[in-house]
């Protein structure tokens, strides 16, 4: 074994080494605690800013108690937190600067490995991608789920059953009193939204990448099986920086193939998309957008999950959970992948198998066939890309021919929203733009537009929606997302004007815009870049607005692409 990392603080012979250790007894830790032990760090995103995270500081208790057992020094620390219900502009706006902070605090200070606690949609991303740049041994957990919510004697899911009821409520079907009980019902528990939303699916992709502990993905934050995944966690962790084993040796192409494989089988969030890139983008591993629809493409949809199905988390725990489901899928994933329990993927997963065939379907019988994932869009309405979650979207809307109906801003679209005399009816093509990463900016999950109340009293649905922003995960409807380039960085959706005809077609892929390319060559001529959006003058929303990709490339900020390994650099003493 070479010599512990941390060694060069503990064992430096001279002032750097005297001070390092000194402020460590501050801990009560004695000179033996500092002496041939793994350190490993507890990167925890607890926050109270962070309702769905607020229990890690419990969870990391557990992880503490492994990392001892096994040997090690466990040093937990605090990163920055992000909440989804609470951050404005928007939650996406701050991913990168949380991976910033793990990856610097993870590469300054005296680690040998770290155990990374996520739950809520942005935190275990950042934190992947950071340490994904440091490339320290590294292992994540996530907080698990909430518990199913009851309303009135029904299953209700976080996010979805929010947009439903929300709808029901604006056109009457339902009293304020009904929404003000409903509200005290959904989130009833610890954990994170239990639909799979982004939060479980980035739960998932992170055990499908190999990153954390068989079952860590679906397990209930409140069961007691998750206190033991954390202490498992913790003591593998040990072992991981003993062994050496560091997340590019577990980030290869394999994967991210099994992570986008694994997407599709799931139902999975449109978000992961850009999570994916990014993290792919960190480590070095090619990855296009275009590889998301050519992988998930031979994938059926086999959990029967909220928003694309009728289950939640909890039962997909029960019903076998992750290793259950990718068991199924046999040899559409990859089991020679190396993980981070030092086997391989197929290792992980002998012995795993379904216990209810209703949530986790057989492939012979899946919940939609193969094709029906997330799609990728080009035409020239979109020559960057955009995604489509297929299994969200109304099937006789995947083909659609229709009048654009065009706004620039999201206030000035939900104005125009309950106008009875709105210019729309159900083959309007809704156009909304400026909702980019750049525009916004932060990209917010703004995709899933409400539909106009005009079409809402005649009963209809859904509705075609195009934008360049994202949609929560757990949403639905027939809407087109991640347009790039986005309007405000010079994408032709900022040249569509209310009448224009759109074709989408999903079957082909493409979404096009019916102008003559003489007309948009004149309409991009008189086109001029918007303003930087207001508070984006100073400070990090300056540093996004400037440096941040789009979404074809993860919405990553342009120079932590890469990986910048874990060497910290020089004493200062
Ligand atoms: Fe935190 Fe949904 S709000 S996971
Ligand atoms: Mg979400």
């Amino acid at each position: 074994m070479s010599p512990l990392r941390s060694s060069t603080w503990w064992d430096d012979p001279g002032k750097a080494g005297f001070i390092a250790r000194h402020h460590m007894r501050q801990l009560g830790l004695t000179r033996d605690q500092l002496r041939g032990k793994p350190v490993v760090g507890i990167c925890n995103s607890w926050s109270e800013l962070t309702p769905c995270n607020a229990h890690l500081r419990t969870l990391a208790e557990s992880v503490r108690r492994g990392i001892t057992a096994a040997g090690g020094l466990a040093l937990e620390f605090p990163t920055m937190s992000i909440g989804e219900p609470l951050m404005r502009p928007t939650s996406m706006m701050f991913r990168n600067l949380m991976s910033m902070d793990v990856e610097e605090t993870i590469r300054a200070n005296p680690l040998d490995a770290v155990v990374l606690l996520g739950g809520c949609d942005k935190t275990l991303p950042a934190q992947l991608m950071g340490a994904a740049s440091v490339d320290l041994p590294a292992i994540a957990l996530s907080g698990g789920p909430m518990l199913t919510g009851r309303f009135r004697g029904k299953t209700v899911g976080s996010g979805t059953d929010i947009w439903k009821m929300s709808e029901d409520l604006r056109a009457k079907r339902i009293t304020q009193d009904d929404f003000d009980e409903f509200e005290g019902c959904l989130a009833r528990s610890a954990g994170h939204c239990m639909t799979m939303g982004t939060a479980s699916t980035m739960g998932c992709l992170t055990e499908a990448l190999g990153l954390s502990l068989p079952a860590a993905a679906a397990l209930p934050a409140a069961d007691a099986r998750r206190a033991q995944l954390a202490e498992q966690s913790g003591a593998r962790a040990v072992e991981l920086a003993r062994e050496g084993l560091r997340p590019s040796d577990i980030l290869t192409r394999q994967a991210f193939t099994n992570a986008v494989v694994v997407n599709a089988a799931i139902g999975g969030s449109t978000n992961a998309v850009l999570h994916l890139l990014a993290i792919a983008g960190r480590v070095g591993v090619p990855l296009a957008l275009d590889d998301i629809d050519e992988i998930g493409r031979r994938v059926p949809l086999l959990a029967d999950l909220m928003p694309s199905g009728r289950f939640l988390m909890e039962d997909f725990a029960y019903a076998g959970g992750l290793p259950a489901l990718m068991a199924e899928l046999g040899d559409l994933v990859d089991l020679t992948a190396p993980t981070v329990t030092g086997r391989t993927l197929g290792e992980n997963l002998a012995g795993h198998q379904v216990w209810d065939r209703e949530v986790i379907r057989p492939l012979d019988n899946p919940v939609q066939s193969a094709d029906n994932g997330t799609a990728v869009l080009r035409g020239n309405l979109a020559p960057g890309g955009a995604v489509l979650k297929q299994s969200a979207a109304s099937p006789e809307l995947l083909h659609h021919r229709g009048p654009a109906l065009v706004f620039d801003s999201i206030e000035e679209y939900l104005r125009a929203a309950d106008d009875p005399d709105l210019a729309v009816d159900a083959d309007t093509v809704l156009v909304v733009r400026n909702l980019g990463p750049r525009g916004y900016p932060g990209m917010p999950e703004l995709g899933n537009l409400p539909l106009p109340a005009k079409l809402l009293a005649q009963g209809v649905t859904d509705m075609v929606r195009i934008s360049d922003a994202r949609m929560s995960g757990t949403a639905y409807g027939t809407v087109v997302l991640h347009v790039a380039p986005e309007a405000a960085a010079g994408g032709p959706l900022a040249l569509v004007r209310t009448g224009d005809t759109v074709e989408l077609d999903v079957a082909a892929r493409t979404l096009h815009l019916d102008v003559d390319p003489g007309e948009l060559l004149a309409r991009r001529t008189a086109w001029t870049p918007p303003p930087r959006p207001p508070q984006s003058e100073r400070g990090w929303a300056r540093l996004y607005v400037d440096r941040v990709l789009q979404a074809d490339k993860g919405v990553d900020l342009d120079f932590l692409v890469g990986r910048s390994g874990d060497q910290p650099g020089k004493a200062p003493f």
